[in-house]
């Protein structure tokens, strides 16, 4: 792999699209050509199954295809989206990436982490991302900004139970890993992104 694979992680609402826009505008500044994508979705077919997932009416949904869907959609995006563009050595930056489906299939629903990482390996191959960032927040805190942003999709719709597993979860499948940077999500938008743009510069030299 010659690009460099950089995942922004985190719970609903923990600021991960802000700070990817913040840092996409530094990359450009410094010369830095980025690609930007987002789980699910990111393709035309991901943007499709991003669609039946999130829908709100699709109560019946069951976890295994709920984590299927995932699958399908993030194994889309390697092939269509991330592999050429690591190939051709890019940056890419992706909002959220294969842990969200360990945390938020494997361990809030409970289908088990070994499990989801099974059926993900197919699509992702031997690509690991170089640096995640995971933005830590309170269930609470990122509920309650996502509702004051927009209606809530049926993910977000979720008890507050379930969101608190998530946020346990990151912290239990994220600690411990050195391509893993944990940042304080409850800290402002511009500290957040002076943060990740100095990790960024020690990971990534050519950054000025
Ligand atoms: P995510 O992509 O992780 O769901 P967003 O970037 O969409 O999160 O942010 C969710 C909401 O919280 C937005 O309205 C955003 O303006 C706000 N927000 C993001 N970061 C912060 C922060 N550090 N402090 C306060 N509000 C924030
Ligand atoms: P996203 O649009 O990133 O939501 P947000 O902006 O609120 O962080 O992701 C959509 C939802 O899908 C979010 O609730 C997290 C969930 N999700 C999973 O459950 N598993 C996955 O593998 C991915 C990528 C997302």
């Amino acid at each position: 792999m010659k690009g460099i694979f950089i995942v922004m992680e985190g719970p609903d609402g923990s600021g991960k699209s802000t700070q990817i826009a913040l840092l996409k505008q530094y990359l450009d500044e410094v010369g830095c050509e980025c690609l930007i994508t987002r789980e699910p979705g990111g393709t035309a077919i991901g943007e499709a199954v991003r669609n039946i997932i999130l829908n709100p009416d699709h109560e019946e949904m069951s976890d295994v295809t709920e984590m299927l869907l995932y699958a399908a959609s993030r194994a889309q995006l390697m092939s269509e989206v991330i592999i050429p563009a690591l190939e051709a050595g890019k940056i890419v930056i992706s909002d959220r990436f294969v842990d969200s489906s360990i945390v938020y299939q494997g361990i809030a629903r409970g289908l088990g982490t070994d499990t989801v990482a099974a059926v993900n390996r197919p699509g992702i191959g031997q690509y690991e991302p170089d640096c995640i960032f995971f933005i830590d927040i309170s269930e609470e805190e990122g509920i309650r900004r996502k509702k004051l942003q927009n209606k809530l999709d049926r993910m977000e719709q979720e008890s507050i139970d379930f969101h608190s597993m998530v946020s346990r979860g990151y912290r239990e499948v994220l600690s411990g890993r050195e391509e893993v940077i944990h940042i304080d999500g409850s800290a402002s938008v511009e500290h957040i992104q002076n943060q990740i743009r100095e990790e960024l510069k020690k990971r990534i030299g050519k950054l000025s």
